[in-house]
């Protein structure tokens, strides 16, 4: 643990030294365009256990490795034609791939929490691309936010859950899409959703021809997938038109409300502002009511994470 959290900028020095840093085994947030990540070496045991340490993971659950590009991928996994086409059509983008590792593969163990398996992401936002490409190395990153807490859309988000855990923070502003990166599993012959997110899975089947599995049963496929996640410490209500005297009202669409996620009713806007909504309305320490969202495009990924935030805790 370190004592202070130096927080740099996105320029050359602010890149190089993020990057030394990661080569020295310490952790470093990072912005993406999904959520800020929390960044260690992926292939250092230490470095990678200092991740759940700062964010007080409760159990080893796998983390994303991310890479500067798709040519990096096959290193690391055994690709196939599905993991061919969505990579050319959405990397770099807010998609995660699951496929199986290739032996000596070289990553941590605690990356992978033992599976044989690896989720896989090559982000677009220009910052952490200049990381990874300085870096030149996987980097895992799960969100920078504690364990069970609302993911982090601003380096402000970072430093108010994890300031003094980490190394640093490399600020580049607010996140664009806001929601983390849609998880598909390319393990079985239909590809699976595991985690809805910033790309929309109607997107993903457009480009596949066909639908998306869903996990078998309603166990943890994706581990990790606790119920309760992204919580905000007062209670959440969802699909609430007609909020209470004392409730903080989360809008969506033309409406009174304490915060309105988009007037007009557009789902990315939703998205952009969601996780910084709820860190704002969290600091009030009222309970927070939230109007209905449409549920297809990004609002599936909207609505998964609030109810995760409503779930009982
Ligand atoms: O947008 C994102 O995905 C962000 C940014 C930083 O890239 N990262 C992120 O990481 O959301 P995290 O740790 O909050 O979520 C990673 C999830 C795990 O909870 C787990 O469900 C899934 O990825 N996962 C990782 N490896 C997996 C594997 N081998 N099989 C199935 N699911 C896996
Ligand atoms: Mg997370």
């Amino acid at each position: 643990m370190q004592p202070t959290t130096q927080i740099l900028p996105p320029d050359p020095d602010g890149l190089r030294a993020t990057a030394g840093l990661l080569r020295e085994g310490a952790l470093v947030a990072f912005p993406t365009e999904t959520v800020y990540g929390l960044g260690a070496d992926a292939r250092n045991n230490n470095a990678v256990a200092g991740i759940f340490a700062a964010k007080d993971r409760p159990q080893f659950n796998p983390l994303i490795v991310h890479l500067a590009d798709a040519d990096l991928a096959q290193e690391y996994v055994e690709w196939n034609d599905h993991a061919a086409l969505l990579a050319a059509a959405f990397w770099p983008g807010p998609l995660s791939l699951v496929l199986p590792l290739q032996a000596n593969h070289g990553l941590s163990t605690l990356v992978t929490a033992g599976l044989e398996t690896v989720a896989l992401r090559v982000p677009a936002q220009p910052t952490a691309r200049a990381l990874l490409g300085a870096f030149a190395g996987p980097v895992a990153a799960p969100s920078a936010n504690p364990s069970g807490r609302i993911s982090p859309t601003t380096a402000a988000h970072v430093s108010a859950g994890l300031n003094g855990r980490i190394a640093a923070i490399l600020d580049d502003g607010a996140c664009d899409v806001g929601l983390e990166s849609t998880i598909i599993g390319l393990t079985d012959a239909t590809p699976t959703l595991l985690r809805a997110g910033g790309l929309p899975g109607e997107a993903i089947e457009a480009a596949l021809g066909h639908p998306l599995a869903l996990p078998k049963g309603d166990t943890i496929t994706a581990p990790g997938q606790m119920t309760s996640h992204y919580a905000p410490h007062a209670a959440v209500r969802l699909n609430v038109t007609t909020p209470l005297a004392a409730d903080l009202y989360l809008g969506f669409g033309k409406m009174t409300c304490t915060l309105n996620l988009s007037p007009t009713g557009n789902l990315r806007e939703a998205a952009a502002n969601l996780f910084d909504h709820l860190h704002q309305l969290d600091a009030q320490n009222r309970p927070i009511a939230v109007a209905p969202i449409p549920n297809h495009g990004l609002g599936r990924a909207i609505n998964d994470r609030l109810h995760r935030a409503a779930a009982p805790r």
